[in-house]
């Protein structure tokens, strides 16, 4: 019998045997991982050629078997991955045709991976902007052919910031799919800087620059009114969506000066928000994240390979201490799974029992 099969049936005499003892129910974890990324072998060895790393973070080595492997030591059941930043445009030069080429072969390994567990792995399609018209072609291809969970979009895509009007085509086309976009961060626009793995000061990007990355892409889709125009598009920003529950109230402020909005108006485009708890689920970021999102605004992410086991599990403890003793049991699953499940019911089963 497989692991996971083990596990649902366990799980299962959990939840009937705390039913009719009506005690508090066991914590039975099951969760699904949002912020988690693959890197194929031709993808790792391309990026190495090119000297390029992640944000300043060495590239490190994945197997789907090792994924597996990790999944259950953190009760993840369903892992949908996505590509990490340079994604499919590798400097800042790089040929278009090369990156459309990239992206199509990055999308169909994924789309390979979730047929051959079909159970275990989704994905968010690779794009290739700033190449707007491959990027509508592909997220067509990814979502309508290949059934992706939906697309992932660096913060920024060679200097051009999310929400920048230029991607307006493909947000329609996004738009009319209901589809979720997965912001991850990138390396921002640094003033001499020579690649994409550097930043200006000698602190690797993905230190904090990553996080300013998103927290700014956050601010810009409403201040570009990209949230206004294409209601139907759903985002998950990664770790917490960097700053921006902690800097709400200034964010606010002023991008109401900047629109015109009402505080209310802008309130409620940010409350369309999802975050994810990669690596920010300490005691220090949930609380704010929690006051502004509420708990059915948070998906779980691990952040594997990229962040180390002395990373991921530290956060994935604190995110379970933090969720036996401060919130309710539907909260924790909201958490774990169902907000997930509820975004991505287009990739799950019925038997999988989300
Ligand atoms: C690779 O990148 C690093 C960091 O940007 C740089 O120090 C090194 O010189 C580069 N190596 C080559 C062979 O380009
Ligand atoms: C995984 O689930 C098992 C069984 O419910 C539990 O004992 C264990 O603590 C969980 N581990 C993590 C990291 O969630
Ligand atoms: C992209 O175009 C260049 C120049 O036309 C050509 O040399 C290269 O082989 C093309 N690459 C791909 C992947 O089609
Ligand atoms: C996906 O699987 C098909 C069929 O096995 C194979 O021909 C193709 O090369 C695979 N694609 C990638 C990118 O691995
Ligand atoms: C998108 O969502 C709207 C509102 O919930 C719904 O009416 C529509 O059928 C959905 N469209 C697709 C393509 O799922
Ligand atoms: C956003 O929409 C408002 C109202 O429709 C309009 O006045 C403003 O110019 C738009 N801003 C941008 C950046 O498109
Ligand atoms: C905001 O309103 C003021 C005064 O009504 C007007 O001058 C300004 O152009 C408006 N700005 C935007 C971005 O609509």
């Amino acid at each position: 019998m497989e692991k996971t099969t083990l596990l649902v049936i366990v799980c299962l005499l959990q939840l009937t045997a705390s039913a009719i003892s009506n005690e508090d129910a066991p914590t039975c974890t099951k969760r699904i991982d949002t912020h988690c990324h693959f890197v194929p072998p031709f993808y790792a060895e391309l990026l190495h050629e090119n000297n390029i790393t992640a944000g300043g973070r060495a590239i490190p080595s994945w197997s789907a078997i090792q994924h597996l492997e990790v999944m259950d030591l953190l009760n993840v059941s369903l892992s949908i991955v996505a590509i990490s930043t340079p994604a499919a445009v590798l400097t800042r030069d790089y040929p278009v045709n090369e990156s459309r080429q990239l992206a199509r072969r990055l999308n169909e390994y994924a789309y390979n991976l979730s047929m051959e567990y079909p159970q275990r792995f989704s994905f968010f399609a690779t794009l290739t902007l700033p190449d707007v018209e491959g990027s509508v072609a592909e997220a067509i291809y990814a979502l309508d052919t290949l059934n992706a969970a939906g697309v992932m979009i660096l913060a920024t895509s060679s200097d051009e910031l999310l929400g920048s009007p230029r991607f307006d085509p493909l947000y329609a086309e996004l738009d009319k799919r209901n589809a979720t976009v997965f912001v991850h961060p990138s390396q921002s626009p640094c003033p001499g800087q020579q690649s994409f793995n550097e930043g200006s000061t000698g602190l690797p990007p993905f230190a904090v620059d990553f996080l300013l990355d998103t927290t700014r892409a956050a601010a810009n889709l409403i201040f570009r009114n990209v949230t206004l125009k294409y209601p139907n598009v759903k985002h998950i920003f990664a770790h917490s969506g960097g700053f921006l529950p902690f800097a709400t109230f200034r964010i606010v402020k002023i991008l109401k000066g900047l629109t015109n909005q009402t505080e209310e108006a802008i309130m409620s485009q940010l409350e369309t928000f999802y975050v994810d708890t990669a690596l920010s689920a300490s005691k220090y970021a949930l609380p704010s994240t929690i006051a502004l999102l509420g708990t059915n605004h948070l998906t779980f992410g691990s952040d594997y390979p990229f962040a180390p086991a002395d990373a991921y599990i530290p956060n994935t403890e604190h995110l379970d201490k933090f969720l036996r003793e401060d919130v309710t049991t539907t909260a924790k699953k909201q958490i774990n799974f169902k907000t997930a499940a509820d975004l991505f019911s287009h990739v799950l089963s019925e038997d999988m029992g989300y």
